[in-house]
């Protein structure tokens, strides 16, 4: 049994202009002390998979399926009483704009104490000692003071860690960081990041880490879930995704960072061409067909399901494959 389950999640919410399948169909598992990334272009899905885990989504106008077990526990059988209770506990979120989700009005060391707080029993002043070691964990200098200090005397980088103590105060089992570093400076994302990867060793935290840049997954993560069109396309360890790449999808993301683009002995970044569908239908097809250079007449005859590769390699392809990365051409 896995830390965290998530089998054949779908979302669908209902608007004014229709149906949004925003998650079509997902499945995957995250181990104990694992760094699990989410990846995938804007507008897949990555968010809404997030939220439904803790139950976060709003609960009228929303239709979710599926199974998400905790500890083979299933959550979405508890009530909200139980879910609340688990949220910070168990399970935490953390967002991509730290602003909108500290209270401005409050200093950060007492935000960090009211979780406490709420979840363990703990006297004002060793929760207060707890937080000094919350925000050293997360490497932000001269801790106590800082305590005092409200959010907008912060740096957007010290925000956000401040966000991650207040996540993994209660010492939860998984922490779910979407876009953690979106909202940042390129020169302060690394820094944030490093202090994610050391959660596991320090607390022993698995992560869900949400990103559309394939750049941050190859610096923290151990597995890599590629998701396109509100479905899990691919999936492998990191090192494996990255030396073999098995989905042309995949292939593209990484085909379009930076590095790859030195490698190729260019400065042009490869695009992929297209754009992610809009979720309002489910064909039985390979919803990134359109956009793909494989694609043959069976992608759009029937959608390939994901099928292991090779050991811990999973793929939803007809025309999955090796391709050498760094090739001149
Ligand atoms: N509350 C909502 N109501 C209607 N549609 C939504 C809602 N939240 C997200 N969506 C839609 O669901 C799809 C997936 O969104 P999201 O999970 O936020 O993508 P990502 O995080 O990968 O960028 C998008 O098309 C988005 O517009
Ligand atoms: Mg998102």
């Amino acid at each position: 049994m896995s830390l965290l389950e998530v089998e054949d999640l779908r979302v669908t919410f209902t608007t004014e202009d229709g149906p949004v399948l925003a998650v079509k169909r997902m499945s995957f598992a995250l181990e104990s002390g694992e760094i699990l990334a989410l990846v995938g272009e804007s507008g897949c899905g990555k968010s809404v998979t997030a939220m439904s885990i803790p139950r976060l989504l709003p609960t009228s106008g929303v239709e979710i399926e599926g199974a998400v077990r905790l500890g083979g526990r299933d959550l979405t059988a508890l009530a909200e009483r139980d879910l609340e209770a688990l949220r910070g506990k168990e399970i935490s979120v953390v967002f991509q704009e730290p602003m909108t989700s500290l209270n401005p009005a409050y200093t950060v060391g007492r935000q960090i104490v009211e979780v406490l707080r709420r979840h363990e029993r703990l006297n004002s002043r060793k929760a207060l000692d707890r937080a000094v070691e919350l925000l050293e964990l997360v490497g932000i200098p001269d801790a106590r003071r800082r305590c005092d200090s409200y959010p907008h005397q912060l740096s957007g980088g010290m925000r956000q860690r401040v966000m991650i103590a207040i996540g993994v105060a209660c010492n939860p089992k998984v922490l779910i960081a979407d876009e953690p570093t979106t909202a940042l400076d390129v020169t302060i994302q690394a820094g944030v990041l490093e202090v994610i990867a050391n959660l596991r060793d320090t607390l022993g935290t698995a992560v869900v880490l949400i990103t559309h840049d394939l750049g941050v997954v190859a610096k923290v993560a151990d597995r890599v879930v590629v998701m396109y069109a509100g479905r899990s396309v691919e999936e492998a360890p990191v090192d494996s995704l990255f030396a073999a790449p098995q989905h042309p999808y995949t292939m593209g993301l990484i085909d379009a960072l930076p590095s790859s683009a030195l490698l190729r002995g260019t400065r042009r970044l490869e695009e992929i061409p297209g754009m992610v569908p809009p979720p309002t239908s489910d064909p039985d097809e390979c919803e990134f067909a359109a956009r793909c250079p494989r694609a043959s007449a069976r992608c759009t005859s029937a959608r390939p399901a994901l099928k292991v590769s090779e050991a811990e390699h999973r793929v939803a392809c007809y025309h999955p494959g090796r391709k050498e990365v760094g090739r001149v051409s």
